[in-house]
Order: structure tokens, then C-alpha cells, then sequence
């Protein structure tokens, strides 16, 4: 099979480098991909939202399954144009999609098929929204209805620091995704990601991830795209996992396909775990980025297998099999990320990585110049991604690695996987 993968962060290479050991996989190819990717892949230079040249491609390329990272190009109906074309895609519709592209329509499948969400309300006039602020008061959350890579929820304290949120997305900081605003029940508990397989009728959850989204240690300040990740996440029991799949995924599926929208490919579901049990706090259309290179190097499943029965509605047929090993990824980033940063510095040390054990390096933001050097592109540059035994050791080796590559003013968490612990000996 040649496969075509769409993306080019560090998501995309662990997609890219799972899919090159598939045994039905002879070739690789990603678009754009980046300065690692392209040591699995053919790095072919076209946007990951540019629908039509990607269509061309496929199609010219005779290519037999594609399979999308991003939220854009999903969102913005590339599964659709491929289908039309006869082109096999893994994916949600456009239509399926809206999950992760409008909050107020996943809060509507929430409220419709019972999934244990925040109490919302939602407000198009932010006069509304200001009044609502003022007759609730306390700790809530605000939220742009919209796509805002994940800038666009503010978790506040108090009244005053509602209000400023809404006078900031009043301004047209998030221009179309602030048109509508939500108003959220604060949920206090402990985050995880469950991603799912899912062919429109049958739902298979990985393995559980947790990300660490926020960029200093202790989840202090601003939000990320994500410092790091490490699957099994403990906090989620045997006993929530089964609540999560009766509670969330499976009604969440039933209700979309209900809705005429059968919802195709991975659903993420990013969730707190609150005293009361799980509860969503938002859908996303597409793998996570760190979980996705925490989770997918534990899956001893061939890749391809799920992937296709997805496409196909055979996952009825499917079951995942995972290493029991411990995954941690720890995202190096350049510093300043999530605010301004400098790129194009030389990335060192990666080949000392090469020649350790248990380590992958999964790239997000790098380039490869022609003499194979890399260079940083990117705020997240490099996810240094370790396999062990138990979660205590695969911190010590991921840190292990993080330490033998440099670059100038490189940035990185360094309590990845710390919560894990807590959860296994109380520290
Ligand atoms: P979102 O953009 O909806 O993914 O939210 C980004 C982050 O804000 C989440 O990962 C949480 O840490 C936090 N957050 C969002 N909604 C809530 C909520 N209702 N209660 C508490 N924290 C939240
Ligand atoms: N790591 C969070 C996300 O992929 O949305």
C-alpha cells in the first residue's frame, strides 16, 4: 500500500513512523512533514490545508489510504473531497467534524445523548454574556465557540477575570471562532485524554494519555499545545475506563450517527476526572499531539488494521493489543513558546539519541538542510520519547535523552509524568 499522511508536527511523525512498520505499507509519503519525518516518509511540499493540490496528489500518486493529523483540513472537509474523488481517507466528514469545530454543537450532542459535560450557557450578544457573568459570579469558564488552538478557553476565578475574558474576545481577538461565547461550570479534577478509534457504529478506545498543557511545571501559565504525554495514564482505573466507554464514547458515536452524521476516525475526548466521575470538557476530530507520541508507540496492533476497518465500518472485527511498556513524551520547545520565539538555530546531539535504546525522537518543528543538518521551525521542536518497563523508569529515561540534545534557548517541562507517579506510590 502507499499511504499518505497529512501534517507535519510531531504527531504526524509518530503517525508516519508507526505506518512505515506496517506490513501491508511499502511506502510514505507526508505532506508537508518536517525534518524528521523525513527520514520515514517522502516529504512532499504541500500545505496540510491545501484540499485540492492534496487531492491532486493522491489521486496522481495512485495513492490507497490517506490519513489526516490536523483539525483544519478536517474541518474544512478534505475527508469529503476525497471521497467524491474515490479516494480513501481516514477521518470525520466535515458534517462529523463540528464536534471538535463549534463547542456549542458538542454541547449539544452532550446535553441530547446524556454525556457528562460542564453546565454551559451560550451567548452570540456579549452584553448577554457580561449579565449572565454578573448574576453567577464565582469560578467559571470562558470559552470562544470556535477553533483557537487551544487559546481559547479562559479558566477564571472570579467575576472580574470573566468579564475581561469576554471584553477580549468582544474585541475580535479570535475574529469568526469568538462570534459565539460560552460560559462554563469550572470542573475541578484531574485531566486525561481517551482517543478512540471509531467506523460510525463501533467505538475502540487506546490506551489512556495525559498531556501537560500548560508550559511551566505545576500546570503554571499560559496554555500549550501540549509540554509532554505519557500513556497508561493511571488516574484512569479499569472502573472509569468501562464508565468512559458506556458514559461518553459509545452514546457520543450512537448520537452523531443519529444526528446523520456518523462520526469516522479518531474521536478525542479530553476529560476531567472529577469526584463525580468523567466528564467531558471538549471533542477533538483527530489524533492529540503530544498523546498521539505517547500512545501510538505502544500499540502491537499493526497500525493499518484499525485504520482500514475504520474506513471500511469493519471495526466490529478489530481488537487492539498493547505492550504493556510505559511511554513518555517530553516536548523540548524553543523558549518563549507559546508567546514569541526565534527559530532557525542548529539542533545538536540527536545523534547520540540514535545510538540509545528504548528512545525515539519524534520531530515537530525542525527542517533538514541539504548537508542533513537540522535547524529549529517551530515552537515545539522535538518530542524525545522514551519505552520502559514501568512509568518511574521511562521518566528517567526520557529526561535522559532530553539532556544529550541542545539547541539555542531550547525550553522543556521538567515534571513530565509526575502526576503518574503520584497516582502509583503517593508521591
Ligand atoms: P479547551 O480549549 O476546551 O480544550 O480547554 C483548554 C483547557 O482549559 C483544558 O485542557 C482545561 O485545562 C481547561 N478547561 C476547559 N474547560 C474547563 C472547565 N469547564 N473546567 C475546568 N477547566 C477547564
Ligand atoms: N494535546 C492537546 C491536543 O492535541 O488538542
Amino acid at each position: 500500500m502507499k499511504v499518505l499522511v497529512i501534517g507535519g508536527g510531531g504527531r504526524e511523525h509518530a503517525i508516519a513512523w508507526k505506518v512505515k512498520k506496517s506490513r501491508w505499507v511499502n511506502k510514505v509519503y507526508c505532506a508537508p512533514g518536517n525534518g524528521g519525518i523525513s527520514s520515514v516518509a517522502v516529504c512532499v511540499p504541500i500545505p496540510a490545508d491545501d484540499i485540492e493540490a492534496l487531492v491532486k496528489f493522491a489521486t496522481e500518486n495512485e495513492i490507497d489510504l490517506t490519513i489526516v493529523g490536523p483539525e483544519a483540513p478536517l474541518t474544512e472537509g478534505i475527508v469529503d473531497r476525497f471521497r467524491e474523488k474515490g479516494l480513501k481517507i481516514f477521518g470525520p466528514t466535515k458534517a462529523a467534524a463540528l464536534l471538535e469545530s463549534s463547542k456549542s454543537f458538542a454541547k449539544m450532542i452532550m446535553d441530547r445523548y446524556n454525556i457528562p459535560t460542564a453546565r454551559y450557557a451560550s451567548f452570540d450578544d456579549p452584553e448577554d454574556a457580561r449579565r449572565y457573568i454578573r448574576e453567577t459570579g464565582g469560578p467559571m469558564v470562558v470559552k470562544v465557540d470556535g477553533l483557537a488552538a487551544g487559546k481559547g478557553a479562559f479558566p477564571c476565578e472570579d467575576e472580574l477575570e470573566a468579564l475581561a475574558a469576554v471584553d477580549l474576545i468582544a474585541s475580535g481577538a479570535f475574529k469568526e471562532a469568538g462570534s459565539k461565547i460560552l460560559i462554563e461550570e469550572y470542573l475541578v479534577g484531574e485531566e486525561a485524554s481517551i482517543l478512540a478509534f471509531s467506523d460510525g457504529k463501533n467505538v475502540i478506545p487506546l490506551e489512556p494519555t495525559q498531556d501537560h498543557k500548560r508550559v511551566w511545571n505545576d500546570d503554571e501559565g499560559p496554555n500549550t499545545g501540549g509540554m509532554g504525554a505519557y500513556s497508561p495514564a493511571p488516574v484512569i482505573t479499569e472502573d472509569l475506563s468501562s464508565r468512559i466507554y458506556d458514559e461518553i464514547l459509545v452514546p457520543t458515536i450512537r448520537g452523531m450517527k443519529a444526528e446523520g452524521r456518523p462520526y469516522e476516525g479518531i474521536l478525542y475526548a479530553g476529560l476531567m476526572i472529577t469526584e463525580e466521575g468523567p466528564k467531558v470538557i471538549e471533542f477533538n476530530c483527530r489524533f492529540g499531539d503530544p498523546e498521539a507520541q505517547a500512545v501510538i508507540p505502544r500499540l502491537a496492533t499493526d497500525f493499518i488494521k484499525p485504520i482500514l476497518a475504520c474506513c471500511d465500518g469493519t471495526l466490529d472485527k478489530v481488537q487492539l493489543r498493547w505492550s504493556r511498556n510505559s511511554c513518555v513524551c517530553v516536548v523540548m520547545a524553543s523558549g518563549g513558546y507559546p508567546g514569541p520565539y526565534t527559530k532557525g538555530h542548529a539542533v545538536s546531539g540527536l545523534d547520540k539519541i540514535e545510538k540509545m535504546e528504548n528512545m525515539i525522537v519524534f520531530h515537530a518543528g525542525t527542517r533538514r538542510e541539504e548537508d542533513g543538518s537540522i535547524i529549529t521551525s517551530g515552537g515545539r521542536v522535538l518530542g524525545i520519547t522514551a519505552l520502559g518497563p514501568n512509568i518511574k523508569d521511562t521518566i528517567k529515561l526520557a529526561y535522559k535523552g532530553v539532556r544529550k540534545v541542545e539547541f539555542k534557548d531550547a525550553y522543556y517541562r521538567t515534571d513530565i509524568g509526575k502526576k503518574a507517579l503520584f497516582h502509583i506510590d503517593g508521591m
